[in-house]
C-alpha cells in the first residue's frame, strides 16, 4: 500500500468515526413513508451539496436533501404543494421548522426557508404554497380570483395553509432521520403572521413555538381599513401627496423624537406622542405652498384625510371602531393607502368573497349595515382573532409576536389590541407563553425605508428555541442589520416595556434597558 492510499484510509476511517450516522439516500428514502395515508404524493427529490443553491445571491451553507410533495385537500381535487429541506445528519439537530406565506400566497417562500436552513440551528425546513398557485392571484378591481370562490381553498390560504402539509412534512422528516423531530417551530410574517395565530388557535398540537410577525389577524377588517383610507383620500382636495406626507412625518418627529431622551429621528413609543395635526393647519400667513413650492401647512381637507387614517374605520351608525388606524411616524409611506391597497386587497375581497359579483361598486359599501356581510363571508374564513389560546398554552406552546411602529401596511396598534384582549381572556399576565415586541421605526416585516438606521432583522427564532427548550422567557430581543448597512444594534422589549437609553454608544443595544 502506498503512502497516499494509507493517508486516504486514515482519513476515511477518521471521518467514519466522527459521523454519528450516515446521511440517507435523498432519492430513495421516500419509499419508506406511507404518504398516501397522509393524503400526500411524492413529486421529486434533489440533493444539494453546500453552496449549490443560490437564492437571491444567498447560498446554502448546509448540504441538504430537497423533497417536493403535494397534499390533496377539500373534496380531494384541491392540491397544496410543499418543499422540505433535510440537512445532512451531521447538521441536523432534531428540530422541524415551517415557514409561512405572504400576501395572497401561492408561492413557497424559499428565501425564508434558506434563512432557517442556514441559521445554524439544525432545522429541517418546510414551506408550502397555501393550496393555490400564485398565477391565480391576478389581482385588481373587476378580476376573478378563483381560490376565493372555493371554501376549502379560501381556508387553505390562511387558516389551513401550514397545517395541511405539516403532518406529511413531519413524517418525511422522521423517515429520513429514523426518528421524530423533538421540537416543531413556525415562523411567518404578514399573512404568515396570521397563519401563525391560526396555527395556535385551530391546530394547537402541531407546533411548540411560533413566531408571528406583523400579524393582521383581523384580516377582513384590515381590508376595510384600506378601503376607508382610499375613500378618505380619493379627491384632489383630500389627496395627500408624497410632499405632504414628508412634511407631516418631519413635523411629527420634530415634536416627538426626543420624548425618550435621545435625539435620533425616531419615536420610541408613538402612544406617548401627543402630536396634534391641527397645529399644521394653514391660516392667513401660511397657505398650502410657499412661493418656492415647498409645503408649509395642510389644508382643512388634508387634515381631515390624515385624521381619518390616524383614526381608522368606524361604524357610521354608532361610531364604534372597526379597526385601529396608523401610527404617528408612519405617514411618509401612506401613498399605498390612498388606493393601491384597496385595489389589491379590499375590492377583490368584496367582489369575490363577500358579494360574489365582479361588478360590485365598493363606493356603495355601507359602513354600518354591510359590516356583517364582511364578517360572515370573509371574517369567518380568514380572520384569527379569538383570544382563546388556551389549547396552545396547555400544549406548552410559546409565541413571539413582532410589530413595527412605522408599518404602513398593518396598523401597529392592532397587535397591541389583540395582546390586551388575550390578557383580558386569561385574566392578566400571559408572558409565560405569549410576548409581543414592538419595533420603534420598524416597517412591514423588517426595516422601513424612511428609517434606514433602524435594524430590520429581529433575532426571534433563537429566543423562541431557548424559550421552548430551556424555559428561558424572552423579555428582550436583539435586532441587527439596518438598511444603511451600519453595525447598529437595538434592544426590543416585551410590550408594554420600552427601551430606555442609559449610557454609552447609542447604536449598541447594550446601551439600553427595557422598562
Ligand atoms: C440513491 O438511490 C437511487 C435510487 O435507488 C440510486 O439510483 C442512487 O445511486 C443512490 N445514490 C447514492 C448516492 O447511493
Ligand atoms: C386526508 O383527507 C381526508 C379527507 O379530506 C381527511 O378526512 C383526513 O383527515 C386527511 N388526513 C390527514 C392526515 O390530513
Ligand atoms: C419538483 O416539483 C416542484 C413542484 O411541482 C417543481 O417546482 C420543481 O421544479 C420540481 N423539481 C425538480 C428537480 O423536478
Ligand atoms: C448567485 O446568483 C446571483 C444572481 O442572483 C449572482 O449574481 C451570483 O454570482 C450567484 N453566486 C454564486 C456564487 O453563484
Ligand atoms: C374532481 O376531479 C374529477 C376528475 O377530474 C372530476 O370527475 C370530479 O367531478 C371532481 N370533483 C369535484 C368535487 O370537483
Ligand atoms: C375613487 O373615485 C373614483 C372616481 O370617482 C371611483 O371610480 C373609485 O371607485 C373611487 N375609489 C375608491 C376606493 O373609493
Ligand atoms: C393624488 O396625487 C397623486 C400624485 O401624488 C396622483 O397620482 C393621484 O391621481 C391623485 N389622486 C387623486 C384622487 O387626486
Ligand atoms: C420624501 O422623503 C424621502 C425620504 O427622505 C425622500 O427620498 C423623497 O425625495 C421625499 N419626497 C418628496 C416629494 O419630498
Ligand atoms: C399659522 O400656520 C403656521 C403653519 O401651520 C403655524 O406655524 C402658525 O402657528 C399659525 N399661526 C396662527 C396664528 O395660527
Ligand atoms: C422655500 O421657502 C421657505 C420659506 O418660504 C424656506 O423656509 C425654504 O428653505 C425654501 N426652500 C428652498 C428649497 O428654497
Ligand atoms: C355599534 O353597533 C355594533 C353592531 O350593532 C355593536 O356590535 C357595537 O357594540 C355598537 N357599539 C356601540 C359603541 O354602541
Amino acid at each position: 500500500m502506498n503512502f497516499a492510499n494509507t493517508l486516504c484510509l486514515l482519513f476515511s476511517t477518521a471521518s467514519a468515526l466522527v459521523l454519528p450516522q450516515t446521511t440517507p439516500n435523498c432519492t430513495s428514502f421516500v419509499t419508506s413513508v406511507s404518504l398516501a395515508s397522509l393524503n400526500a404524493t411524492f413529486l421529486n427529490a434533489t440533493y444539494y451539496p453546500t453552496g449549490s443553491l443560490n437564492v437571491s445571491a444567498i447560498l446554502n451553507t448546509v448540504p441538504f436533501c430537497e423533497v417536493y410533495a403535494s397534499v390533496s385537500y377539500g373534496t380531494g381535487n384541491d392540491t397544496l404543494a410543499f418543499a422540505l429541506w433535510l440537512p445532512d445528519t451531521l447538521q441536523y439537530e432534531d428540530r422541524f421548522m415551517a415557514v409561512g406565506n405572504g400576501g395572497m400566497a401561492g408561492t413557497i417562500k424559499i428565501g425564508d426557508m434558506l434563512t432557517q436552513l442556514n441559521s445554524g440551528m439544525g432545522f429541517a425546513v418546510a414551506g408550502g404554497n397555501a393550496g393555490h398557485l400564485a398565477s391565480a392571484n391576478i389581482d385588481g378591481p373587476g378580476l376573478y380570483l378563483p381560490y376565493l370562490h372555493d371554501a376549502a381553498q379560501t381556508s387553505a390560504w390562511i387558516h389551513n395553509a401550514i397545517s395541511l402539509f405539516t403532518p406529511a412534512a413531519k413524517a418525511l422528516t422522521a423517515a429520513y432521520y429514523g426518528k421524530t423531530a423533538r421540537y416543531a417551530y413556525y415562523v411567518g410574517c404578514s399573512t404568515g403572521g396570521v397563519q401563525g395565530f391560526a396555527l395556535a388557535l385551530y391546530h394547537s398540537e402541531l407546533f411548540d413555538g411560533i413566531v408571528a410577525g406583523t400579524p393582521a389577524t383581523w384580516y377582513s377588517h384590515l381590508a376595510l381599513s384600506f378601503l376607508w383610507n382610499a375613500q378618505h383620500t380619493n379627491s384632489t382636495a383630500s389627496n395627500l401627496t408624497q410632499a405632504i406626507l414628508n412634511f407631516t412625518t418631519t413635523a411629527v418627529l420634530d415634536a416627538c423624537d426626543t420624548l425618550d431622551g435621545l435625539e435620533d429621528r425616531l419615536i420610541e413609543n408613538p402612544l406617548q406622542c401627543n402630536f396634534d395635526i391641527d397645529s399644521l393647519a394653514c391660516n392667513g400667513s401660511y397657505s398650502s405652498l410657499s412661493s418656492n413650492g415647498t409645503i408649509e401647512c395642510l389644508t382643512a381637507d388634508q387634515i381631515e384625510a390624515a385624521k381619518a387614517i390616524y383614526a381608522g374605520p368606524t361604524r357610521s351608525d354608532n361610531g364604534s371602531e372597526l379597526y385601529p388606524g396608523y401610527s404617528l411616524g408612519s405617514e411618509i409611506e401612506w401613498l399605498t393607502q390612498e388606493g393601491p391597497l384597496a385595489d389589491a386587497l379590499s375590492i377583490p375581497l368584496l367582489q369575490n368573497l363577500v358579494y360574489d359579483d365582479l361588478s360590485y361598486d365598493s363606493s356603495t359599501f355601507n359602513w354600518a349595515s354591510d359590516v356583517a356581510d364582511v364578517d360572515r363571508k370573509a371574517g369567518s374564513f380568514i380572520d384569527a382573532i379569538s383570544p382563546d389560546l388556551s389549547a396552545f398554552r396547555k400544549h406548552g406552546g410559546k409565541m413571539i409576536v413582532t410589530q413595527g411602529w412605522a408599518d404602513p401596511t398593518n396598523p401597529a396598534i392592532w397587535p397591541i389590541e389583540q395582546f390586551e384582549r388575550i390578557q383580558d381572556f386569561f385574566d392578566g399576565d400571559v408572558s409565560d407563553f405569549f410576548n409581543l415586541f414592538m419595533v420603534p421605526g420598524g416597517g412591514h416585516c423588517g426595516a422601513a425605508p424612511y428609517y434606514p438606521g433602524v435594524p430590520g432583522t429581529y433575532h426571534t427564532v433563537p429566543k423562541l428555541v431557548q424559550w421552548v427548550e430551556r424555559g428561558e422567557t424572552p423579555d428582550e430581543l436583539l435586532s441587527t442589520s439596518p438598511l444603511d448597512g451600519s453595525t447598529t444594534t437595538r434592544k426590543l422589549c416585551a410590550w408594554p416595556a420600552t427601551a430606555r437609553y442609559v449610557s454609552g454608544d447609542a447604536s449598541d443595544w447594550d446601551s439600553y434597558v427595557c422598562e
